[in-house]
């Protein structure tokens, strides 16, 4: 028998959307939220030195309409519960995923889902390879990324990185699978 029902009603509940430029308050508070929480050593310093001195209007342009960066934002009703980012890196067709956050009282399938809505949009935007960094000892998002069909490719700047190559159809089809998924 489920411990907590009351939550895992709340997870299914969850609303996954690209976010809009009207959204950067809720965008600022969430960020804010995960990289001055505890989980906030799992992101990269130079991005938290960067977003923790952001003025409105640069929280504000990160949103702003772009073929090649978008955020995404997880929501429950009115509330954001977690969030993740995207962009093309100079190599085109090349992505890197990061910045991946759930509040953790919504975890547990949240960040499955969040990553796979991301991965998707990257293939709709024609990128054909996704990388992440992960945090050596970061056990469930190693674990989260392996389950989606990322490989390690080796450390950089003391990060483990993964990627996941979108050009055979095995990896997207996982993806759609977890999107179907109720
Ligand atoms: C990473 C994050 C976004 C994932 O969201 P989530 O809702 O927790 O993810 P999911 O539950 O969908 O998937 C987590 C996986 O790790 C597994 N897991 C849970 N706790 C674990 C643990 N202590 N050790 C190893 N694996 C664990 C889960 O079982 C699941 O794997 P499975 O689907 O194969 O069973 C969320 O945990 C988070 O915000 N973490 C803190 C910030 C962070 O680390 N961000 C990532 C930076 S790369």
């Amino acid at each position: 028998m489920d411990e907590n029902p009351f939550r895992k009603q709340e997870q299914l509940a969850v609303r996954i959307e690209i976010a809009k430029p009207e959204d950067w308050e809720a965008y600022k508070k969430i960020r804010l939220e995960s990289i001055t929480g505890k989980d906030a050593e799992m992101f990269g310093p130079k991005g938290v030195a960067r977003d923790r001195n952001k003025s409105d209007q640069e929280w504000q342009e990160d949103l702003s309409r772009s073929e090649n960066m978008f955020t995404v934002l997880s929501w429950s009703g009115s509330e954001v519960v977690g969030m993740g980012a995207a962009r093309e890196k100079e190599e085109k067709r090349f992505w890197h995923m990061g910045s991946a956050y759930v509040k953790p009282e919504f975890r547990g399938g949240a960040g499955r889902k969040m990553l796979a809505f991301i991965i998707r949009k990257i293939f709709d935007r024609g990128g054909s390879k996704v990388e992440v960094g992960v945090k050596p000892g970061n056990e469930r998002s190693m674990r989260l990324c392996k389950s989606l069909g990322f490989k390690k490719v080796g450390m950089s700047d003391g990060w483990q990185m993964l990627e996941l190559s979108l050009a055979d159809g095995e990896a997207i089809k996982r993806i759609q699978d977890i999107l179907n998924a109720r």
